[in-house]
């Protein structure tokens, strides 16, 4: 079967090769993908930053935000049958098993051994076909097939939300206004999702008012900020402070800053990643002092368990009711298996890029 693999370390190294369809062992399901996204993290991989491939593979499969069809099933297996639509789960537990991975909750991982499909040490989805686990597989509506590689990223913004409302079970706490930093699929989502909790949304990025990224947040009722235009410092004065900030840009400016904008009693979510590191001189006494009299949090959250998969499923389902048509205008570009480098090289433009598998 053909995949698109990379060898991890070397820059852009993408290309699609042909190598053996895998087999669906006792309690597995085989997945014959339908449509696989592309995200920062893919970007990374093929930058050379980030990747491993598996123990004695020269290569990693990559790809963890895929949907696809169950095409057989391995004995033992009988919650899902060959037609059902599935997603799969990125993180596998660390082979020790610490205490969060043997709770099913690989993404709170205690040792930091942890393994990601198409990531860390086991290869992922954008190939013809994977097996899985029934452990590691959500079931999803059919109707569901055309956004269902966003479930992956969705799942990752549900969780940091709802990190951040048990965080804040710490306080009487009823959030009104919150703030997105980003207008990629991770911050687009997130918008979705607070809008769709009925918060008085504000999604921030670096495009124009009449960008395809702003027109999409806005879609969905939120109110888009050009930072170029009305700079972070300045937004306090404008709109007031925020009770919850959620970074998607993993810029460390914008994140550390957006700690003097959150509220009193707020709480500051940090979902982005920056595996690209840059140094930046920080107002990091004013920071810490606003953090300290206000009594404000800030934490960082990274992947997601089954529990946030499952719940991501309701989210899809009630976005798509509300907007529909606005999760499907993120996939400003879609190529085939065999074009899949392709689909790794942004256009300035640039939502979400996917590839089409079958
Ligand atoms: C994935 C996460 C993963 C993270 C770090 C993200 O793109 O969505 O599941 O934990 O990359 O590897
Ligand atoms: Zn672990």
């Amino acid at each position: 079967m053909r995949a698109a693999v990379c060898t991890p370390g070397r820059r852009d190294s993408v290309r699609v090769i042909d190598i053996d369809r895998p087999r669906c062992r006792e309690g597995e399901a085989l997945v014959r993908v339908h449509m696989a996204g592309v995200d920062g993290t893919d970007e990374d991989i093929n930058a050379g930053l980030y990747g491993e491939a598996p123990e004695g593979c020269d290569f990693l499969v990559i790809g963890h935000e895929a949907v696809g069809i169950v095409e057989a099933v391995g004995a033992g297996v009988r919650c899902t049958r060959p037609g059902d639509a599935v997603v799969a789960t990125v993180r596998r537990p660390c082979p020790g098993r610490c205490l969060n991975c043997r709770n099913h909750q690989p993404d709170f991982c205690i040792t930091g051994d942890y393994l990601e499909r198409g990531i860390k040490g086991l290869h992922g989805y954008m190939a013809e076909y994977y097996s899985e686990s029934m452990d590691y597989l959500i079931g999803l509506p059919h109707e569901l097939l055309d956004t269902g590689c966003l479930l992956e990223p969705l799942s990752v913004a549900e969780k940091g939300i709802f990190e951040a409302f048990r965080i804040q079970q710490r306080v009487l706490w009823e959030p009104r206004r919150a703030l997105v930093l980003g207008a990629g699929p991770l911050g687009l989502l997130a918008t979705f999702i607070l809008r769709d909790m009925g918060l008085e949304t504000y999604t921030l990025a670096t495009r124009e008012r009449g960008s395809i990224k702003a027109r999409a947040a806005e879609a969905s009722g939120a109110r888009y900020i050009d930072v170029n235009a009305e700079p972070l410092d300045s937004l306090p004065k404008k709109y007031g402070q925020f009770d919850l900030i959620v970074d998607a840009t993993g810029f460390s400016t914008f994140a550390f800053e957006s700690m003097g904008l959150v509220n009193r009693n707020g709480i500051v979510c940090m979902a982005g990643l920056s595996p690209g590191k840059k140094e930046h001189s920080m107002p990091t006494d004013r920071i810490n002092m606003e953090m300290v009299l206000n009594n404000k949090a800030a934490f960082g959250t990274v992947s997601a368990s089954r529990r946030d998969f499952e719940k991501s499923v309701d989210r899809m389902l009630s976005i798509r009711k509300k907007w529909p048509g606005l999760m499907e205008k993120l996939f400003t570009k879609k190529e085939s298996l065999v074009n899949a480098p392709r689909a790794l090289r942004r256009d300035e433009e640039d939502i979400k890029a996917a590839v089409v598998v079958s």
